[in-house]
């Protein structure tokens, strides 16, 4: 059977609306499983939410509601979101979920037998206002802990410590086996030289006096589990992974100063011999002892934003996988994308700052808001979120651009010969509008801009794919005015000429709803009902078929729709 493919994104925090940049992050993976179903292979989505922690727990405290209550309303504004944006995920990972608890526990519960969870002491600086454990890099230039920290007081606390800093070296040489561990690659060069400074231990708790909205852990009912072990589960946990199917590895100790504040230094004495070496098996096994339904998917796509790629993806996260008995072929790959901006800024809810994509998508439609979110950032790169731009984008690509060559090709296509093609393959390659047009007959800019599409979607950089898209409907226009159809129907000896033109037209106007029809699915469709191409799999995506964007398969005698304006101009 082939291998589904499986594409995650970040879950989001439940302690505030959606803003702009959580849209993005979501349509762009939504852009790229309905490439691979366009491809016609099995797609399986995950996204969802992060309803735990300290942040949710303050903002239901500030609203005067059980934390219970807030989250379930906050996530409903993002699954509302999603239907807005045409966002077509085909799990929902909600943390607080009893399927999800169950495999953090399973996890933490075996990773705990096996050694490699233990409990210790911890002394520092503690803010109060924001509940926390700070390290010298929260200190100002001056040396002291500046006024957004509140009180700062010497703190002991006894927690429980994960032996991250064993898989130090497992990591750099997975890394250096790997170069598309992380895309783009300039992100891997970062999170290498992170990893490089990595040492010490991670705190995975918090006591419940503190931090009470959590999962337990299973090993002891004072504390819940803090707070990657419960967000980054989730890909695994919805996706059908058995806790109990595996053991546990292990690699060897390091020791030395710290990431952040819930890295520590790891001493000497605390590995068990008698653990590790029952552990030092490292048993592709237990990979394989894993349920069908878990392996026929995984290792997935996980499309995340740059700041959660270190040190949470790209540390904590693989070495969890490692420590549970992933191998290094089944690691996932980690798409690192940009950011939006605001005034060059970045969006913060308390600088008040941020771009509502509810607004956005009531004024100008879903549709529009995909497009200008795919279009105007390179993946990987920042950009700077404008509505200005959006109006433009949408104007120039789509209303003038795309919109008009639908409209205008239609309505000759009825004017000129009833609405009904007439295709004469031979005569077609042989009657271009003259010599110099070789380069710019719609068939040819056809298949070269469609393999350029393709090439740009393989790598998820699509902003590259859509101006390919744009590439054969600019051609196609400026077609129309060179061969200028109208002068042609005058003239009764241009008759099969003409039809090669109208021909080309709507053969150029499919191909264009098929490769479009990732980011604009509403649009495509339209498109595709004007043709009257497919009719009986209307609003369907089996619809559209890659295998289908290739020049000819218009029939000759097919017989087009009426045209319908589809993209009306904004005013800016
Ligand atoms: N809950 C954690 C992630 C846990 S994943 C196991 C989290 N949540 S978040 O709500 O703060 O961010 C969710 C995703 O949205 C992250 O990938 C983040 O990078 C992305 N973005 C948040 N703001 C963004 C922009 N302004 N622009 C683009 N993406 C942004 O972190």
């Amino acid at each position: 059977m082939p291998k589904t493919f499986f594409i995650t994104t970040a879950i989001d925090y439940t302690n505030s609306p959606p803003h702009i940049g959580h849209a993005y992050e979501k349509v762009l993976a939504d852009v790229i499983a309905r490439y691979h179903r366009l491809k016609g292979e099995e797609v399986f989505f995950l996204t969802g939410v992060d309803q735990h922690g300290q942040k949710v727990q303050q903002s239901a405290a500030k609203a005067g509601i059980p934390p219970a209550e807030f989250v379930k309303d906050i996530t409903h504004k993002f699954v509302d979101l999603w239907k807005k944006l045409d966002v077509k995920y085909d799990e929902w990972a909600e943390t607080t979920s009893d399927r999800h608890k169950k495999v953090v526990q399973g996890i933490l519960r075996r990773l705990f037998d096996a050694g490699q969870i233990y409990k210790d002491k911890q002394a520092g600086y503690y803010s109060v206002r924001q509940e926390q454990f700070l390290t010298d890099k929260e200190r100002g230039a001056d040396g002291q802990f500046g006024a957004e920290w509140g009180e700062v007081e010497f703190r002991e606390e006894e927690n429980y410590y994960f032996r991250l800093s064993q898989y130090k070296d497992w990591l750099l040489s997975y890394l250096d086996n790997r170069k598309d561990a992380v895309v783009p690659d300039f992100r891997q060069t970062e999170l290498r030289n992170a990893v490089e400074r990595l040492s010490g231990d991670l705190c995975i708790s918090r006591p419940k006096s503190r931090l009470d909205w959590g999962i337990e852990l299973p090993f002891d009912k004072n504390f819940v589990t803090y707070v990657w072990f419960d967000a980054l589960t989730n890909y695994i946990s919805f996706a059908g992974y058995d806790p109990n199917a595996n053991a546990v590895a292990t690699g060897s100790p390091q020791d030395e100063s710290v990431l952040d504040a819930d890295l520590r230094p790891v001493g000497t004495d605390r590995s068990n011999e008698s653990l590790r070496t029952a552990h030092r098996a490292v048993a592709t096994s237990e990979f394989d002892a894993q349920p069908q339904e878990f392996r026929d998917k995984w290792p997935a796509l996980q499309i995340i934003g740059k700041d959660v790629l270190v040190p949470a993806h790209g540390i904590y996260w693989l070495i969890m996988l490692r420590a549970i008995g992933f191998p290094d072929d089944q690691m996932p790959q980690l798409l690192d994308h940009g950011w939006w901006n605001l005034g060059g800024a970045k969006m913060s809810k308390s600088a008040g700052n941020v771009v509502d994509p509810f607004a956005l998508a009531e004024k100008y439609g879903a549709e529009a808001v995909r497009y200008y979110l795919m279009s105007d950032i390179a993946t990987g790169k920042d950009a700077d979120f404008s509505e200005e731009r959006l109006v433009e984008r949408y104007n120039a690509d789509l209303a003038n651009s795309l919109g008009n060559l639908l409209n205008r090709s239609l309505n000759m296509i009825e004017k000129y010969c009833g609405s009904r093609l007439k295709r004469d393959a031979e005569f077609e390659n042989a009657a271009t509008i003259g010599p110099r047009d070789a380069q710019v007959n719609p068939s040819v800019v056809a298949k070269t801009a469609a393999e350029s599409v393709i090439e740009a979607f393989e790598n998820a950089t699509i902003h590259t794919a859509l101006y390919f898209v744009q590439v054969i409907v600019i051609n196609a226009n400026g077609y129309v005015d060179r061969a200028a159809p109208w002068k042609l129907a005058k003239d009764p000896t241009e008759g099969a000429k003409l039809d090669v033109v109208l021909y080309s037209l709507a053969e150029s106007l499919r191909i264009i709803a098929i490769l479009i029809s990732p980011v604009l699915p509403k649009a495509a469709h339209g498109i595709f009902d004007q043709l009257n191409w497919k009719m009986e799999l209307s609003g369907k995506e089996e619809r559209f078929l890659l295998a289908d964007a290739e020049w000819g398969k218009l029939p000759d005698g097919h017989v087009v729709g009426k045209p319908v304006p589809l993209f009306p101009r904004f005013e800016s």
